[in-house]
């Protein structure tokens, strides 16, 4: 943990850092690049979920130099019911027609991948020219298979709560500026 770290309010709930700020500044440029390579010619929209997304998101639109426009969703969460279930209800949609455009989705994490199966689903019936998913995380489960295959990935995180850099633990943690794995007595 760096000096920086060190001085975020409730850091003190964090067991170890897996991806630090210079880590994270690296994933972000690396993506952008890509991003930009792939999309430079075709003024794509780009989607952040909310609400884990919109920090991963800040960062990266502004890594990825080419002209683009961005929206955003909101998608409801039922918890592990929800998970077991499948459902995903829109709370916000876009505000932005997709018919032939290309679509980024850009997520915080991937886990079951039930969201952005139901997401990719939605708004393929809007007709758009193609959808890719960009996550900042994908969650490795034994065991598990996602059934969506993200084209741009940040990093690869074990099963294990993740907090920080947007994601939450009861909506706490979004703005520490690492990602970092939760002390197990915060949530048990
Ligand atoms: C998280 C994350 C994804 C979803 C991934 O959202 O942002 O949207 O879970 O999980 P899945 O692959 O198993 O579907 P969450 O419901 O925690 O809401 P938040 O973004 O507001 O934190």
């Amino acid at each position: 943990m760096d000096h920086d770290e060190g001085r975020v309010p409730s850091h003190e709930d964090i067991e170890c850092v897996l991806l630090s700020q210079a880590d994270i500044k690296g994933i972000v440029k690396r993506m952008g690049e890509e991003l930009a390579e792939d999309y430079r010619e075709s003024n794509p929209l780009f989607i952040a979920i909310l609400r884990g997304a919109v920090v991963f998101f800040a960062d990266l639109i502004r890594a990825v130099h080419c002209p683009m426009q961005i929206d955003f969703m909101a998608v409801s969460s039922y918890g592990s019911a929800a998970k077991s279930s499948g459902v995903v209800r829109i709370l916000k949609d876009l505000d932005t027609p997709i018919e032939g455009r290309d679509i980024v989705i850009v997520e915080d994490i991937l886990d079951t991948g039930i969201t952005l199966n139901y997401l990719i689903k939605n708004l393929e019936s809007r007709g758009p020219r193609s959808i890719e998913i960009a996550a900042f995380l994908v969650k490795d489960v034994p065991g598990q298979r996602s059934a969506v295959l993200p084209r741009y990935v940040g990093a690869h995180v074990p099963d294990a709560f993740v907090v920080g850099y947007g994601l939450d633990y009861d909506e706490r943690y979004r703005n520490l500026p690492y990602l970092g794995v939760l002390k197990p007595e915060v949530y048990s």
